[in-house]
C-alpha cells in the first residue's frame, strides 16, 4: 500500500489548457507514490479484490496520487467524473488515460479481425480502424487495446477470431494497417486513439489450443513467425503494447525480460510503454514464477513492464522495492516517462474532458455505416458454389420463396462477436433482415430458427456486465427435434434454403477454446435434414474460426464464410448472396477437415517425404493431410487465370531486389476481385525453410475479360529469415522458387538464384 503522505503542495495550474507540461519537468515534481500511480491502470468498475489488495478504492487512488489509466469505464459521464477527480482533486492534476477494448468498432461495428484479414485489403482495414478511433475518442476513450496480432495456427484456440490468422506476412500487413487506422500519423489529432499491440507474445500457440495454456515456441519460430506482426506494428509507430497472459518457454510473458527488454526495446527500439494483460502481474504468483506480491512487482517491472493492469500489485509493492534498493528511481522514471509523454501527445492536458454530446454527432454517420457494409461484402469468403447456385436471383422470376433457417439467421449482437457486443454497438442488421430487404416483395421469406445454440460449459463472460450477448435458451431433445422439423417444412415450401449456422459470440474469443470443430448443438443434423429435402441449400457460416464442414463441402450447394460480419452484416451478406457484390475474400487460415489435423498451417517445413511427391497420399491413414480449403483460398462469381510470370533476374546479388510480375485475367463474365498471392521457397541454406511463404499480395479488381500485370518486389526484407544455426537474420546465396496465384497451392512457377 502506498504509505507516504503527499508532499508539499506544488503550485501547478488546475488546468493545462494553454500550456501542456514538459514530461521531464512534471516527473521532477512527482513523489514516488505519484509515479507508481502513473504505472497503474485501475479498474473502472467494481472489483472488491482491488480494494482488499490496495487498501483504498480506485477512486481514492486517483484522488490521492492520480493514475496512469483507468479501464472499462462504460460511459462518457462516468469518464468525465473520473477525470474530474484526477484533474481537479489530485495534487498534480495529471489527466487519466482511459482504455477500452475497441477491437473492431465502438458504435459502428466492423467485421471481426479474422474477417477483416480475409479481405486482404489493408487500406480498408485502416479506414475501418479510423472510424473506430473517431467513435471511441468521441466517447472519451483515448486508448484501445488493439490490434491483437497473435498468429494462430490452431483453430481450437478461441481467440483466433481476434487476429489476422496464421500467416506472419498477412498478419504484419493487418497489424500495420490497424495501427495506422487507430493512431494515424499524428496522435495529437482529435479523432485518433493510442493503439496497443497485443498479446506480446506467443499467446496464439497455447498448448492444445487451450486458452491461457503455456506456449513453447523455439526462438526461430518466434522471430520468423510469431513476432513478425508485432515488429510491423512497432515500425508503424504503435505507442503501447500489452504483455500476454501465458508462460512462454516457461517464463510468463508478463515477467519475461527477453520479450519486453531484449526484443522490444533492444532489438526494435520501441519507445512506447507496456501494459500487462488484466491482472497478469499478480498472476505471476499464480503461475509459480513469483514468490509473492513483492517478487511479482519486481519481476514484472524489471523485465520492462511499465503498467500494471488492474491487479494493484505495483500500487502495493513497487514503492517498497525502490525504498529497499531493488529498483532504482531512475528505472521508475524511465518507466513513467513514456506514459506522461503519451498523455501529452494525446492532448489530454489541454483537453482532459470529453464533450458528452460528441458521440451522438459521430455515431451512425452514413459514411461509417456504408464502410462497414462494404467491409462485410469484402471480407466474406465464398468456399463452394456448385453449378453457380450463387448469386441468387432477387427479381422474383426464378426464386419466389426463400427459407432462411438457422440459429444465427436472426442473430443481432451475436453478429458482432464478443468484443463488438461490449462497447456501445449501434443497430445491427440481421441476415434474415438483410435478405428480406433485398428481395422485398419479389419473394416470400420464411424463417425457422432451428435448435438453440449453447456451449456445453458456460462462459464466464456471461456474467460480465458489459457483455450483451447470451447463450440461447436450453431446449429439451423434443424441442430441438421439433425445431428441425419446422425448418424442414420451411425448406420444403421454398425454392431455396439459406441456412445460417456457426457459433454464438460466446463460443469464440477469450476463454472460448473448443476440442472439436463440429457444428454443435444439432446444427449438423439440421443442415443434413434441410439438404435432404432436395431444395438448393446455401450454407452461410457466422463464426470465429474454421469449423468442421466436411459433410457440407460435399453435399451443400454453396458455402459462404461470413465470420462475425458486424453491424451491417445482414446487408453485406445479402448483397453477396444476391449478386450486388461479388465475393473476393480469401482465407487467412488453412481450413482443417477436423480438429485432429490441428495445428495446421501451410508454411510448414518440407519433410523427407514431401507432400508434392507424385505418390504421396497422406500422413494420416484415416484422413487426408491436406486442409479442406488451403490458406489464401476463396472463389468468386467470376473466374481468374494467371500467366506470364516473370522474375527480373535469374541471378541477383544478395541484398538486391528481384522484381516479379504476373498477368492476371478475369476470364468470367462479371467484374470481380481476386487476391494475387506470391509465395517463395528457399531450397537450401543454413536451416530448412518452409515449403512456401507468402511474400506479397494484392487484391485486384478486374472487369469481365480484363487483364492486368501485377508487380511485386522481393528485397532483403522478404528474403531474410532468422537462422537458428547463425543466430542471426540472414539473406543467403541460394536458389529460390516463386509461385503466384489465387491461393497457397498456386502452380505458376518461376525461380531465381541469389549470389554472394
Ligand atoms: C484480455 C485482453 C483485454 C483485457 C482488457 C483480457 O482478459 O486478454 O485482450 O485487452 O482483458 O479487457
Amino acid at each position: 500500500m502506498i504509505v507516504l503522505a503527499v508532499l508539499a503542495q506544488v503550485c501547478l495550474p488546475p488546468s493545462w489548457s494553454q500550456n501542456p507540461p514538459n514530461a521531464r519537468e512534471l516527473l521532477s515534481k512527482m513523489t514516488l507514490e505519484e509515479k507508481v500511480a502513473q504505472l497503474s491502470q485501475l479498474p473502472g468498475f467494481p472489483i472488491p479484490e482491488f480494494k482488499e489488495q490496495v487498501g483504498i478504492s480506485p477512486e481514492d487512488v486517483v484522488r490521492r496520487y492520480g493514475a496512469g489509466s483507468v479501464l472499462w469505464v462504460p460511459d462518457t459521464k462516468e469518464i468525465n467524473r473520473w477525470q474530474h477527480i484526477a484533474v481537479e482533486e489530485s495534487r498534480l492534476h495529471i489527466p487519466i488515460l482511459f482504455g477500452l477494448d475497441v477491437i473492431h468498432g465502438y458504435h459502428t461495428i466492423f467485421p471481426a479481425p479474422i474477417a477483416m484479414a480475409s479481405s486482404w485489403d489493408p487500406k480498408m482495414v485502416e479506414g475501418a480502424q479510423s472510424v473506430a478511433a473517431r467513435e471511441a475518442r468521441a466517447a472519451g476513450i483515448q486508448w484501445t487495446f488493439a490490434p491483437m496480432v497473435d498468429i494462430a495456427r490452431d483453430a481450437r484456440w478461441g481467440r483466433m477470431v481476434e487476429g489476422g490468422g496464421e500467416d506472419p506476412y498477412l498478419g504484419a500487413a493487418m497489424a500495420r494497417a490497424q495501427v495506422l487506422g487507430f493512431q494515424g500519423s499524428d496522435l495529437t489529432a482529435p479523432d485518433r486513439v493510442l493503439a496497443c499491440m497485443k498479446h506480446f507474445a506467443g499467446y496464439g500457440a497455447a498448448d492444445g489450443g487451450r486458452d491461457y495454456d503455456s506456449s513453447y515456441i523455439p526462438e526461430e519460430l518466434m522471430w520468423n513467425v510469431y513476432l513478425k506482426p508485432f515488429k510491423a506494428a512497432v515500425d508503424a509507430g504503435v505507442g503501447s503494447a500489452m504483455s500476454a497472459y501465458m508462460d512462454l518457454n516457461d517464463v510468463p510473458a508478463s515477467g519475461n525480460h527477453w520479450l519486453m527488454h531484449d526484443v522490444l526495446r533492444e532489438a526494435w527500439g520501441f519507445e512506447g510503454f507496456v501494459v500487462s494483460d488484466a491482472n497478469a502481474v499478480h498472476s505471476l504468483i499464480i503461475h509459480g514464477y513469483a514468490r509473492d506480491g513483492d517478487d511479482a512487482a519486481y519481476k514484472a517491472f524489471s523485465s520492462g513492464l511499465n503498467m500494471d493492469m488492474a491487479s494493484g500489485t505495483y500500487l502495493k509493492y513497487l514503492a517498497a522495492e525502490v525504498q529497499q534498493g531493488r529498483i532504482s528511481m531512475r528505472q521508475i522514471d524511465d518507466a513513467v516517462l513514456p506514459v506522461l509523454e503519451t498523455k501529452i501527445k494525446l492532448g489530454l492536458f489541454e483537453h482532459p474532458y470529453v464533450d458528452e454530446a460528441r458521440l451522438q454527432q459521430v455515431e451512425n454517420a452514413p459514411e461509417s455505416v456504408q464502410m462497414t457494409r462494404t467491409a462485410a461484402q469484402r471480407s466474406v469468403v465464398l468456399l463452394r458454389n456448385e453449378h453457380n447456385l450463387l448469386p441468387l436471383d432477387k427479381s422474383g422470376k426464378e426464386i419466389k420463396s426463400v427459407a432462411v433457417i438457422g440459429p444465427m439467421a436472426d442473430a443481432t449482437n451475436d453478429l458482432l462477436g464478443l468484443w463488438g457486443s461490449m462497447t456501445k454497438p449501434g443497430p445491427t442488421v440481421t441476415i434474415l433482415q438483410g435478405i428480406k430487404d433485398k428481395v422485398g416483395a419479389a419473394a416470400k421469406v420464411q424463417y425457422a430458427h432451428g435448435p438453440n445454440l449453447r456451449r456445453d460449459i458456460p462462459s464466464f463472460f456471461e456474467d460480465v456486465s458489459m457483455v450483451t450477448v447470451k447463450e440461447q435458451p436450453k431446449q429439451t431433445g423434443e424441442e430441438s427435434r421439433k425445431a428441425i422439423e419446422d425448418a424442414v417444412s420451411a425448406a420444403k415450401m421454398s425454392d431455396v434454403a439459406v441456412v445460417v449456422l456457426g457459433e454464438i459470440a460466446l463460443m469464440s474469443g477469450e476463454a472460448a477454446s473448443r476440442s472439436s470443430l463440429k457444428l454443435s448443438s444439432g446444427q449438423e443434423e439440421l443442415l443434413e435434414a434441410v439438404t435432404a429435402t432436395g431444395k438448393p441449400v446455401v450454407l452461410v457460416l457466422v463464426n470465429g474460426r474454421p469449423l468442421d464442414i466436411s459433410w457440407a463441402s460435399e453435399h451443400v450447394g454453396a458455402i459462404l464464410e461470413a465470420w462475425y460480419p458486424g453491424s451491417q452484416g445482414g446487408n453485406g451478406v445479402a448483397d453477396v448472396l444476391f449478386g450486388d457484390a461479388n465475393p473476393g475474400g480469401h482465407l487467412p487460415v488453412s481450413w482443417p477437415r477436423s480438429s485432429g489435423q490441428l495445428p495446421l498451417y501451410y508454411n510448414h517445413n518440407r519433410t523427407h517425404q514431401p507432400e508434392d511427391a507424385p505418390d504421396f497420399q497422406s500422413r494420416y491413414w484415416d484422413i487426408s493431410s491436406f486442409p479442406l480449403y488451403p490458406f489464401g483460398y476463396g472463389i468468386s462469381y467470376t473466374s481468374f487465370s494467371f500467366d506470364n510470370l516473370k522474375v527480373s533476374q535469374a541471378q541477383a546479388k544478395v541484398g538486391s531486389n528481384v522484381e516479379v510480375s504476373v498477368a492476371v485475367a478475369n476470364t468470367g463474365s462479371r467484374a470481380g476481385d481476386t487476391v494475387v498471392q506470391l509465395y517463395t521457397h528457399q531450397r537450401a541454406g543454413s536451416a530448412s525453410r518452409p515449403v512456401r511463404e507468402l511474400k506479397g499480395f494484392q487484391r485486384t479488381n478486374l472487369a469481365a475479360g480484363a487483364r492486368q500485370t501485377v508487380h511485386f518486389v522481393l528485397g532483403p526484407e522478404e528474403l531474410q529469415f532468422w537462422s537458428p544455426t547463425k543466430k542471426a537474420w540472414v539473406v543467403e546465396p541460394e536458389h529460390f522458387d516463386v509461385w503466384v496465384g489465387g491461393d497457397s497451392t498456386a502452380k505458376l512457377h518461376a525461380e531465381f538464384q541469389l549470389t554472394p
